[in-house]
């Protein structure tokens, strides 16, 4: 009988570790090398990680802005320039997929600074996008809503911290109560954007900041 892990890697093909700081270029363009040098080139490349900040505007600080900033933007910006060098190294077509979010299109009390950072990230998509295209190079953005995560566990305990007559979980509950499909996201409802925007039939989009939310913002 074959094992759960044989399953897993059948299903998924080859996988490997690496384990880095995405706001740190060299551990972004080591990323990709360490990529390179097991599968022998690079195909996608997606900036997943980031973090939230959960602050009143007035109470914003240095050290917010600058731990948000430094993840979430700067490691885009390392990873898309390690990724596109790769892929203009390689001669070959390649994909960047950058992790937005609804916060990327409004600004939300209190998410101050994560909303500017999802906002820098949603440029930086555009312009990546406009200055790679002659090579070949598409470079998209998936926004998800309220996806029921860590990130989000963080989120409601800040805003209950922040105002004493919410209780655990009715941050979460208000949030996603707004989400016209009627139930919050699933990590796999964003997977399955990813998928496509890895896939070649999205070979014809590119610069784009997509909205995968259940229907909360309309633009
Ligand atoms: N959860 C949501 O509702 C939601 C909504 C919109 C956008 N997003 C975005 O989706 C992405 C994934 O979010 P999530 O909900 O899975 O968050 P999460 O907190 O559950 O996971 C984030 C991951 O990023 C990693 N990470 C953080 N800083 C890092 C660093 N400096 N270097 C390397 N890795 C680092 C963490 O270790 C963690 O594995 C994020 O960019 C987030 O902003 C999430």
């Amino acid at each position: 009988m074959i094992s759960t892990r044989k399953l897993w890697l059948k299903l998924l093909g080859e996988v490997a570790k690496f384990v880095g700081d995405v706001s740190k270029k060299e551990d972004q363009e080591a990323l990709v090398a360490a990529t390179v040098e097991k599968f022998g080139q690079l195909n996608v490349f997606v900036n997943n990680a980031g973090v939230e900040a959960v602050t009143p505007f007035l109470k914003i600080d240095e050290k917010e802005l600058e731990r948000t900033f430094k993840i979430n933007v700067f490691g885009t910006v390392y990873g898309t320039q390690a990724a596109a060098e790769q892929f203009i190294k390689q001669g070959t077509p390649g994909k960047i997929i950058n992790a937005c979010s609804i916060a990327g299109h409004e600004a939300y009390e209190v998410l101050g600074t994560y909303s500017a950072s999802k906002h820098a990230v949603k440029a930086f998509t555009h312009v990546a996008a406009k200055e790679l295209a002659s090579k070949h190079i598409t470079v998209n953005a998936y926004c998800p809503g309220v996806a029921k995560t860590k990130m989000w566990d963080r989120i409601d305990a800040e805003m209950v911290k922040a105002d004493p007559s919410l209780k655990p979980g009715e941050p979460f509950a208000k949030f996603s109560g707004e989400i016209a499909l009627g139930r919050y996201e699933e990590p796999t409802d964003v997977a399955n954007l990813v998928h496509f925007l890895a896939s070649e039939d999205s070979d014809y989009i590119t610069g784009q900041a997509i909205l995968v939310d259940g229907g909360l913002v309309y633009n």
